[in-house]
Formats: structure tokens, sequence, C-alpha cells
């Protein structure tokens, strides 16, 4: 059986390598496009794991104004908009953004290149919900902390961040890419003026089971 992940863990060890570790996710998404490449993450249904965590927390009051960060192509932030929220949803890669725009023509999501780590200054503090599932996890454990901090520093007073993350114990090894968090790096949105109001650590129903968290954060 041939390893869906082998493309994206040659183009990250390489991007990585060459100490520039966020190159590799629009290379991956041409050479999808140029000679049919897996993208592992690309089911193009939203995602199981984020749907169920919505399930569980929708009694809670969110406000209507929703980001989704690093939002491949695009099948969560449809699933967003279809629940009635105003969302924006941006990725680092064009390509991805390209392909939002391609499938869902009549989109009311708001798609755009950006990158998390230098996203316009007028979304500081501005979303009401801001939605976060395996970006983490496929950046490097020395760019988590910065992402997780300009994470945290886009929900708006009073708004939630939803978190869906592939999870580890400390103990355990980092793994490949995508790199398991561990309880304590989660724990760290609690330093960025977040408060955790729901956690789950379980394993999902794929196969084999996958260990994950998924969580909700109030800015506090
Ligand atoms: C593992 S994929 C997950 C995509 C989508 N959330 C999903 O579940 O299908 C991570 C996405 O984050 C994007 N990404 C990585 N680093 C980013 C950054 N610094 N800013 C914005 N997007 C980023 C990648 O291009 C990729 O599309």
């Amino acid at each position: 059986m041939t390893d869906k992940r082998a493309i994206a863990r040659r183009l990250a060890k390489e991007a990585i390598a060459a100490g520039r570790p966020l190159e590799w996710f629009e290379k991956l998404y041409l050479m999808a496009k140029a000679e049919g490449a897996t993208i592992p993450w690309a089911d193009r249904v939203p995602n199981p794991n984020l749907l169920a965590l919505y399930e569980r927390i929708k009694h809670i009051p969110f406000g209507p104004k929703a980001l989704k960060v690093g939002c491949g192509l695009g099948d969560d932030a449809e699933w967003l908009s279809g629940l009635g929220f105003y969302i924006t949803a941006f990725d680092i890669a064009p390509t991805a953004i390209a392909e939002c725009h391609a499938r869902f023509p009549a989109s009311k999501v708001n798609y755009l290149a950006a990158d998390l780590f230098a996203a316009p200054p007028e979304w500081k503090k501005a979303f009401d919900i801001v939605i976060e599932s395996y970006t983490l996890q496929v950046l490097p454990p020395g760019l988590r902390t910065k992402a997780m901090q300009a994470i945290a520093g886009l929900v708006a007073p009073g708004g939630h961040l939803l978190l869906v993350t592939r999870a580890r114990d400390e103990s355990d090894p980092p793994g490949d890419m995508p790199w398991p968090l561990t309880r304590s790096e989660a724990d760290m949105f609690c330093s960025y003026g977040l408060e955790e109001i729901y956690f789950e650590d379980y394993r999902d129903n794929e196969s084999p089971p996958v260990r994950r968290f998924r969580a909700c954060y109030r800015h506090s």
C-alpha cells in the first residue's frame, strides 16, 4: 500500500532543511494540480472531527463573524457558511484558494491567500469564532507557539476558538509530519488570553483510530 503522506513528508522535510518551513504547502497544491500528487488532508468533505466538536458545543451562543485558519480546499468553510456564519477563510497557498473559488463559485465565503504569521492588522481580535483544525500539526514544533499566539490574537473579546488536532503524550516521540500536539502545548492557548471551556482527548473513527484533542476556548 502506498503512503499517502510520502510526498507531503518529503516536501516538508526539504522545506524545513532549507530553513523555509512554510514553503511546501503551495508546492504540494501545485504538484497536486499538475501531476495529481496526493494532498493527504484533502478529503473534499467537511472534517467529521470538527463537525462532532460543533455538535458538542453548539449550545454556546457564538457570534456570527467567523475565521477559518488554513482552509485548504474550503470544505469546512462552506459548511460553516451553511450554518449561517459570515466567514473569512484563508490559506498560505494561493493555489488552494484558487481551488476554493473554482470549486465553490457561488460561495458566500470570503476566501483569501494570507499567512497566519503576517495576518492583516484589521483581523486582530476581530472574529467571534476562529476555527483551527489540522494546521498546527503540520507546522514544525518550533513554529507552533508563535502560531498559537497568532491564532489567539484573532479572537474577539468574548469570542471563541475551536481546535481540532492530533494528540500525543508528553513522553511520546514527536513523530513524523503531521506532528501531534501534547496537552501542555494545547494549554498554551490559556497563556494567550483564552480560557478552556471544553476539552476532549479521544480516538477518532479512522482505521486505525487516531488520537486527537478537540477543544473550545473563550476569550476571557
Ligand atoms: C493540514 S492542512 C488542513 C487544511 C484544512 N483545515 C483541512 O482540514 O482540510 C493545513 C493547511 O494550512 C495551511 N497553512 C499552513 N501554514 C499556514 C500559514 N502560516 N498561514 C495560513 N495557512 C497555512 C496549508 O497550506 C494547508 O492548507
